[in-house]
């Protein structure tokens, strides 16, 4: 076997970087990329990773010919480029503006649970808001009652960037938000993610422990 071509900067905790990981396994392309773990917060950026991308963010993938590509979205779409089955992300049509959709809205469920966890874990206690805290779990339940009642059974079709980007989210609020009891209230969603969750690429990029 050829010795890894790109290197991707990520973390283990990193559920940006977890969708990338994901999209590696689903499509075997594990081996073409040697993996940099870093640690990275928007207040404490790592110098390697700030050369790649001067927003300092993870994931971030250096190509072999020292281009580096970022943010999660992008590297998912040219990692999609890379392979010879079938795309993860449809090429044209309406399926391609509809699984893009709601890999997006996966995404704003992310960028609310991280938002959550720095105003818990960074910023410091006395300057914290309680209201914008709400406010970001208000974003992830509205969403997450969206994906219940009109998209399971097209995130049940097939595991590709709506799936994985959901399932990815699904992880990361359990992995730091463990009390939000989010299964209670979309046990639909609670069903699919329990199936997906035990696909080899969804167990091999579990965040740790
Ligand atoms: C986390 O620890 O939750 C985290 C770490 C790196 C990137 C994003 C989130």
């Amino acid at each position: 076997m050829s010795a890894p071509s790109m290197t991707l900067y990520y973390n283990t905790a990193s559920p940006f970087a977890r969708k990338v990981l994901v999209l590696l396994h689903e499509t075997g392309q594990t081996a073409r990329v040697e993996l940099k773990p870093v640690t990275v917060t928007p207040v404490a950026p790592d110098a390697a990773v700030c050369h790649e991308n001067p927003c300092g963010k993870i994931p971030a993938l250096c190509l072999a010919d020292n281009n580096v590509i970022h943010d999660s979205r992008v590297i998912l779409d040219y990692l999609d480029h890379q392979h010879v089955g079938n795309p993860l992300i449809p090429h044209d049509g309406s399926a391609r503006w509809r699984r893009l959709t709601l890999a997006s809205l996966a995404d704003a469920v992310l960028d609310a649970a991280l938002l959550m966890r720095y105003e818990t874990f960074l910023r410091p206690e006395e300057k914290r808001w309680g209201e914008w805290m709400d406010s970001q779990g208000e974003k992830i339940a509205r969403s997450l009652a969206y994906f219940e009642a009109e998209a399971v059974t097209e995130l049940s079709s097939h595991f590709d960037i709506a799936s994985i980007s959901v399932a990815c989210a699904l992880g990361y609020l359990d992995f730091r938000q463990p009390n939000l009891g989010w299964r209670s209230s979309y046990p639909r969603l609670a069903s699919w993610y329990r199936e997906v969750s035990e696909r080899p690429s969804m167990l091999e990029t579990q965040p740790p422990a």
